[in-house]
């Protein structure tokens, strides 16, 4: 492919955090990619081609959590009526097995599953675009032309992506044997320009020979090759193994509205319709957006919820998971009772719920488009530039997915999260995730998509999302910006945002509740139709480079 002069600005850009759209509109974690899905939506593209554009996009201008190299989930709503939830979640390798990250007394050694070859799942970004290519409208090669120009001839790093190079050199060093293009002896700055070679020319094998492209021939056995230098056990059977699933959302009422999530291997959906059920008998509007008693009530459902996750889920092909029960309202409205007002709970008496029948650094996007179809993705290499792992002449960097795993049960993992057997790790299974990308409808047309990276976190951002919007009422800048906080049973702690109101901390710690401020949580973008006048409104999130663009 003839790449021709530039079409992407791509040394002079600017981040947009809000805009007010007539037709459509994208948000995503980086300027060049909003741009990009702009671009396609111009020349006739469906919102499926535009976030199938932005992920190829990012794993070029946002290497840190952008990919070809991990995996991720895609939510949709088309104007037909059809949802869809594409699956493209990496899965452990055939030679995985259950104890593979414990040293020989028995202890969890984590930086096995987080750091080089050992710790990369196969990956499924790639077989995912072209899954989720079936419902778009323009050729795949020319959705992924603007990526290949990209990492041909370069862009200008931001500040943050500078930053994020720098402060990650020497674990580069650590784990990649020969350079690369993030490898320097000067350190990044902001404007430098980061051209990928090798990346471009993995990114036209894959416009040339489709899937085929990456899970087999020559950048299959690049991967291959760099597994077997750093003791990784990714085959090329893996590789040519590796299938993205159509799974069936997760569609539940919220007060007149309709939320369509993404179902197991994500706990996200599941997790989400716990919440939202939770709070629903509470009318918790009427209380203000952060005050201690919303917060207490949010955390109350987040702690029992988050139980639920570490004791329940897991890949459903390859365990049962009692999703009907732990979802029905009866036993949601059981799971309140020993809720107090004021007074806070503690996750030693709340366990996991009874249930009836025992059996047993990522970046999201969204996209609305004029003809009403709604993609929200979630994308991930799950740390900060994966596993640090570049594939030597491939270009890209590795997930280290392998962590979402419960290496050992109630062992956290990198977000602190304890699970049970239902997590534990089996060769061709998919690592459970918190993922959320999530789209509501209100009559039965797209009203808000949203999503956020964050690791464990990202479940209760999208719950206070869209309790912001429909129960606090904020307004889409509010909704996103303001400070959050989060709770996940375990441990028995607030997480808040530095920003995070203190007379309302204080107020949380009188009630007997431990809180800790933290850094950002997770960078939501959110756009929302508005009913009223048709205008489409993009924000995203003040706490990165994350920009919208519309039409
Ligand atoms: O799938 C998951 O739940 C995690 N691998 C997501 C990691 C993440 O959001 C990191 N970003 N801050």
């Amino acid at each position: 492919m003839q790449v021709r002069a530039q079409t992407v600005q791509a040394f002079n850009y600017k981040v947009e955090k809000h805009g007010i759209f007539r037709e459509a509109a994208v948000a995503s974690a980086h300027p060049l990619a909003s741009k990009v899905g702009r671009m396609i939506l111009a020349k006739g593209g469906n919102a499926v081609d535009a976030a199938i554009a932005m992920q190829w996009a990012l794993a070029v201008v946002y290497p840190q959590a952008g990919n070809i190299g991990g995996g991720g989930f895609m939510v949709a709503h088309l104007n037909d009526g059809r949802n869809l939830a594409i699956d493209y979640r990496e899965m452990a390798p055939a030679a995985a097995y259950r104890d593979m990250y414990l040293d020989e007394d028995g202890s969890v050694n984590s930086r096995k599953s987080i750091d080089g070859h050992l710790a990369v799942g196969v990956p499924g970004t790639v077989a995912g675009l072209f899954a989720s290519h079936r419902y778009a409208k323009l050729p795949m090669a020319t959705l992924i032309a603007p990526a290949i120009e990209l990492a041909k001839l370069g862009f200008a790093v931001t500040a943050a992506e500078a930053r994020g190079l720098n402060s990650l050199q020497s674990r580069f060093k650590q784990f990649n044997t020969s350079g690369n293009a993030f490898i320097r002896d000067v350190p990044w700055q902001e404007g430098d320009t980061l051209v990928q070679t090798d990346l471009a020319n993995t990114l036209m094998r894959i416009s040339v020979a489709g899937e085929k492209g990456f899970y087999e021939g020559e950048t299959a056995q690049l991967i291959v090759a760099e597994m077997q230098r750093g003791h990784g056990i990714i085959t090329l059977d893996d590789l040519k193994n590796y299938k993205a699933k159509y799974r069936d959302a997760i569609i539940f009422p919220y007060k007149g509205y309709k939320v369509i999530t993404m179902p197991l291997p994500s706990s996200g959906g599941i997790i989400l319709q716990q919440m939202m059920g939770m709070v629903e008998p509470y009318s918790i509007g009427k209380f203000k957006h952060n005050s201690a008693e919303a917060v207490q009530l949010m955390t109350e459902i987040e702690r029992r919820a988050y139980a639920d996750r570490a004791a329940f889920l897991g890949d459903e092909d390859f365990v049962n998971v009692p999703v009907a029960a732990i979802t029905n309202p009866g036993y949601l409205t059981r799971r309140m009772q020993g809720y107090q007002p004021g007074i806070a709970g503690n996750s030693e008496q709340i366990q996991a719920g009874q249930i009836p029948d025992p059996s047993e650094q990522t970046t999201h996007l969204n996209v609305l488009d004029a003809a009403g179809n709604a993609v929200s993705v979630t994308t991930t290499l799950n740390g900060s530039y994966g596993s640090k792992v570049v594939v030597s002449r491939a270009g890209f960097f590795l997930n280290n997915e392998m962590d979402d795993f419960s290496a050992k049960p109630g062992v956290a993992n990198m977000y602190g999260l304890v699970g049970n057997e239902a997590n534990a790790i089996a060769p061709g299974k998919r690592m459970l995730s918190s993922m959320t990308p999530t789209i509501v409808l209100k009559e039965n047309q797209p009203y808000i998509v949203t999503g956020t990276p964050g690791g464990s976190t990202i479940i209760t951002s999208v719950f206070q999302t869209l309790l912001n919007v429909i129960d606090f009422k904020l307004d889409a800048m509010e909704t996103v910006n303001a400070p959050k906080f989060h709770h996940q049973w375990l441990p028995d702690v607030i997480d808040v945002e530095a920003d995070f109101p203190e007379p309302v901390i204080e107020a949380l710690e009188k009630m007997g509740y431990k809180v800790h401020k933290r850094g950002a949580i997770g960078r939501t973008e959110l756009i929302i139709k508005h009913g009223e006048n048709g205008q489409i409104e993009a924000v995203g999130d003040k706490r990165g480079d994350d920009s919208v663009a519309g039409i």
